[in-house]
C-alpha cells in the first residue's frame, strides 16, 4: 500500500485518448499506437491495484468509433481478443474484477464470447473492480435506462410520481458501481465524448497533455495527487465542508 497521505480516489474513469496521434509522431501506423496503448493499460490496472481504488472505468471503444476507417476498427477488433485471451488468467489470479458495459451486441460473436469468458472467470474478484466501456455511450446508456424504466412503470413495478433519480440509475450499465470520483482525459483534448454522462455530475475532471501510450504510474500519480488537492463540496459552503470533516 502507498501513498496513505493523499485521498485516493474510490472510482476512476478514464478516456484513454492519443494513440493515433502517439504512432503518428513515430511515422507509425495508428495500430502501433493501439498495441502500446495496451501496455498503458496493464500498467494503469496494476498502479490503480497498489493504490487501492475501488473501481476504474475505461472507455475502449465509442459508440461512436465505428466511423473510423473498417481497417483500424477490425485491427482494434484483433487487439481487444488478444488482450482478452492474454490477460484474463493474470487479472483473475490478481484478484481483479472484469465486466463490460455499452451494448455488445455490434461486436463479433467469438468477442463477446470472449468478453463473457473473462466476465465469468473474474467475476469472484474483490480488489479492484473494472469496467471496460465498449461500444458505449453516455447518451444510449440514459436512453436504454429509460426504455427499462418506463416498462417498469407501465408494468406497475414503480409508481410515477415516485419516480427517483436512484431508480433511473438503476438501469444504468454502471448501476452495481458508485458514481466515478475522478475522470482523467489524455491526449489533450477537453471533451467528454459522450462518455459517462450521467455519472460524470459531479466527478473532478482532469485533462492531461499526455498521450495514452505514454501514461504511466506517474502520470496516474499526478492525476490522483491533483483530485487529493480539491475541496469536493458537493453544493455545500466551505465552512460546511470543514466542520463535517471535523466532527
Ligand atoms: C484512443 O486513441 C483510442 C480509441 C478511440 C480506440 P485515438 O485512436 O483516438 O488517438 P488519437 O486521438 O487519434 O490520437
Ligand atoms: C474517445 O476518444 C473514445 C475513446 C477513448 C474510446 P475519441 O478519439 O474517439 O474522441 P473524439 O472523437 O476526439 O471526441
Ligand atoms: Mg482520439
Amino acid at each position: 500500500m502507498e501513498n496513505k497521505s493523499i485521498n485516493v480516489p474510490r472510482h476512476i474513469a478514464i478516456v484513454m485518448d492519443g494513440n493515433g496521434r502517439w504512432a503518428k509522431k513515430r511515422f507509425l501506423p495508428r495500430t502501433f499506437g493501439h498495441q502500446r496503448g495496451v501496455e498503458s493499460v496493464r500498467n494503469t490496472i496494476r498502479a490503480c491495484n497498489d493504490l487501492d481504488v475501488e473501481y476504474l472505468t475505461l472507455f475502449a471503444f465509442s459508440s461512436e468509433n465505428w466511423k473510423r476507417p473498417k481497417d483500424e476498427v477490425n485491427a482494434l477488433m484483433r487487439l481487444f481478443m488478444k488482450a482478452l485471451e492474454s490477460e484474463a488468467a493474470s487479472l483473475a489470479k490478481n484478484n481483479i474484477q472484469m465486466k463490460f458495459i455499452g451494448d455488445l451486441n455490434a461486436f463479433p460473436a467469438e468477442l463477446v464470447a470472449k468478453i463473457r469468458q473473462v466476465e465469468a472467470l473474474t467475476d469472484h474478484g474483490s480488489s479492484l473492480k473494472i469496467r471496460i466501456a465498449a461500444n458505449y455511450g453516455g447518451k444510449w446508456d440514459i436512453m436504454q435506462a429509460a426504455i427499462k424504466l418506463s416498462s417498469a412503470l407501465q408494468q406497475g413495478k414503480i409508481v410515477a410520481n415516485k419516480v427517483s433519480e436512484d431508480d433511473l440509475a438503476s438501469y444504468l450499465d454502471t448501476a452495481d458501481v458508485p458514481d466515478p470520483d475522478l475522470f482523467i482525459r489524455t491526449g489533450g483534448e477537453q471533451r467528454i465524448s459522450n462518455f459517462l454522462l450521467w455519472q460524470i455530475a459531479y466527478a473532478e475532471l482532469y485533462f492531461t497533455d499526455t498521450l495514452w501510450p505514454d501514461f504511466d504510474k506517474v502520470a496516474l500519480i499526478q492525476a490522483v495527487e491533483s483530485f487529493s488537492r480539491r475541496s469536493r463540496r458537493f453544493g455545500k459552503t466551505d465552512e460546511q465542508v470543514l466542520s463535517e470533516s471535523n466532527a
